[in-house]
C-alpha cells in the first residue's frame, strides 16, 4: 500500500459524513470524499480506488446493502465498513453477507472507527497476500515485542521509545506498555511525568505469584494509554534479577498488550541480553559521531555473536544532535548494515520531553515525531517502508575515511 490509505465515507447525512471526515483528520489516513449510495459511491470509488469505504446502513436498508455488494465488485481488495445505529445482530449479518468486513454501532467513536479500518485494512492485506502466493505476514499470538538498543547512553534510546509506544497508543493501532530496563538510570517514568511507586524490579521480586492479572497493579498509565513498567527510583542492582524472571514479565506483558517497547541502559546487562533474546525486532539505535558508530560496530558485533535473527536487527539513526560528522547512507556502508529508519535531529522533541509529555502528542506536527508515527505504521504492519527511509546498500568502496577509522580499531 503506498502513501496514506485513502478512504470514501459513503452516508447520505451530511451531519455524519462531515463529523467522521473531522474525527478522522488527525488519523493517517485520507478522507477523499463523501456521497450518497448507488451510482454516486459507486463512481467516487472507481475513480479514487480507496483502501477502505466507511458505509452507512440504515432503514431502510435495501440500498445500502446493495451499494455494499456493488463496492465489493469493483473494489475487492478494499475493507468495507459499515457503521449503523440498528444494534441487532440481524442487520449486522445481513452487512456482514453484503460484503462489509466490520459493522460499528452509532454513537461512533473515533479511535473504534479507526481501530475497525486498520484491521480491515491488516485483513484485506493477509487475503491478499495468501491469494498472489506471496509470503504472508506471520500471524503472532502474542504483543510485539520491540527492544530499543544501543551501544551508549544520550542517543536517543529512551526518546524513542516513549514516542514510539505513544505513537502506537495514538495511531490506535493497539495497547502498548513500556518497560524500563535500565535499573540504574532508568528515565523513563520522569521523561512521561509519571510517579514511581513500584517496579520492574518489584514485579521481578514478586515472579512466583506472577500472572497476566497481577502484572497490571506494578503498571503506571499515562494519560494517553501507555502503560509504564518502570525502572526503580533507587538505582538498584540487576544481577540480583535472574534473566527468567525478566523473561517471565515480558511473555506476560505480551500476552497483555499488542506492543511492549524495551528501553534499555547504554550497558550490555542480563535484563537487556533476555530483551534482545525475545525481541520481535531489535530496533539498533545509533547517532551520527563518530564514537556512536564505532560503539555500534561492536554492538553489531556483540548481536551477531548471540542467537538473534539478522532480519530483526534495524538499524536506526537518531539524529540525536545537530553536530553529525558523518551522512546517513556512510552509516549503513560503514556498518554493513542497511538503514531501516533514520529520524531526524529535531530540538521540539527534546522540549516536549522536558516537560514530560511524549512529542508524538505535545507536537504532533514536528519533523521528529511525524518521522516516529510513521515508523511505528511500518512496525505495526500496516505500512511499507518509504523510499525516503531506506539508505543505500553497502557497496565495496564504501566509506571512505570514517571505514578506515573505524575498522583500524
Ligand atoms: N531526534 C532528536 N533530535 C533532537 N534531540 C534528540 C533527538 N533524540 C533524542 N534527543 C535528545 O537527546 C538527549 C538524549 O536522549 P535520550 O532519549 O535520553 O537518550 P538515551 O536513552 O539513549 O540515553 C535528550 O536530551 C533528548 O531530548
Ligand atoms: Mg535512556
Amino acid at each position: 500500500m503506498a502513501g496514506n490509505p485513502r478512504i470514501v465515507i459513503v452516508d447520505q447525512d451530511f451531519e455524519t459524513r462531515a463529523e467522521l471526515q473531522k474525527g478522522l483528520a488527525k488519523s493517517r489516513f485520507i478522507v477523499v470524499g463523501g456521497v450518497g449510495y448507488g451510482a454516486e459511491a459507486l463512481s467516487l470509488a472507481s475513480e479514487i480506488k480507496p483502501q477502505a469505504v466507511l458505509i452507512c446502513v440504515e432503514e431502510p436498508t435495501a440500498r445500502a446493502l446493495q451499494t455494499i455488494e456493488q463496492l465489493t465488485g469493483i473494489l475487492p481488495e478494499a475493507a468495507i465498513i459499515a457503521y449503523s445505529s440498528l444494534a441487532d445482530s440481524d442487520s449486522a449479518r445481513r452487512a456482514v453477507i453484503a460484503g462489509a468486513r466490520d459493522y460499528l454501532t452509532k454513537p461512533l467513536k473515533t479511535d473504534d472507527v479507526i481501530k475497525a479500518v486498520e484491521m480491515g485494512l491488516a485483513q484485506q492485506e493477509r487475503r491478499r497476500a495468501l491469494l498472489t502466493g506471496e509470503q504472508p505476514a506471520p500471524v503472532r499470538t502474542g504483543g510485539m515485542i520491540v527492544t530499543v538498543f544501543g551501544a551508549k547512553g544520550g542517543i536517543g534510546k529512551t526518546t524513542i521509545s516513549i514516542n514510539l509506544a505513544t505513537a502506537f497508543q495514538t495511531l490506535g493501532v493497539g495497547s502498548s506498555v513500556i518497560v524500563d530496563s535500565d535499573t540504574i538510570f532508568g528515565d523513563v517514568a520522569m521523561m512521561m511525568d509519571l510517579p514511581v511507586e513500584t517496579s520492574l524490579i518489584d514485579a521481578t521480586r514478586d515472579i512466583e505469584d506472577l500472572d497476566r492479572d497481577s502484572i497490571s497493579k506494578y503498571l503506571i498509565h499515562h494519560p494517553c494509554g501507555v502503560a509504564v513498567l518502570p525502572a526503580p527510583f533507587e538505582p538498584t542492582d540487576w544481577r540480583n534479577v535472574p534473566p527468567e524472571s525478566m523473561e517471565k514479565v515480558l511473555s506476560l506483558l505480551a500476552q497483555t498488550h499488542d506492543f511492549v517497547i524495551v528501553d534499555t541502559p547504554g550497558t550490555f546487562t542480563d535484563l537487556v541480553g533476555v530483551a534482545l533474546e525475545k525481541a520481535t525486532v531489535i530496533l539498533l539505535v545509533t547517532s551520527l559521531d563518530i564514537t556512536s558508530i564505532k560503539d555500534t560496530t561492536v554492538a553489531l558485533k556483540l548481536l551477531s555473536n548471540g542467537s538473534y535473527s539478522e532480519e530483526k536487527i534495524k538499524l536506526t539513526v537518531n539524529h540525536a544532535t545537530n553536530v553529525n560528522s558523518v551522512k546517513d547512507t556512510d552509516v549503513g556502508k560503514v556498518l554493513r548494515q542497511e538503514v531501516f529508519w533514520s529520524i531526524p535531529h529535531d530540538e521540539e522533541i527534546g522540549q516536549s520531553a522536558q516537560i514530560g509529555s511524549p512529542a508524538v502528542i505535545d507536537r504532533p506536527d514536528s519533523r521528529a515525531a511525524q518521522s516516529i508515527q510513521e515508523l511505528a505504521a511500518v512496525l505495526s504492519g500496516y505500512e511499507p517502508v518509504p523510499v525516503e527511509h531506506v539508505a543505500a546498500r553497502v557497496e565495496d568502496n564504501g566509506g571512505g575515511l570514517l571505514k578506515k577509522f573505524i575498522f583500524r580499531q
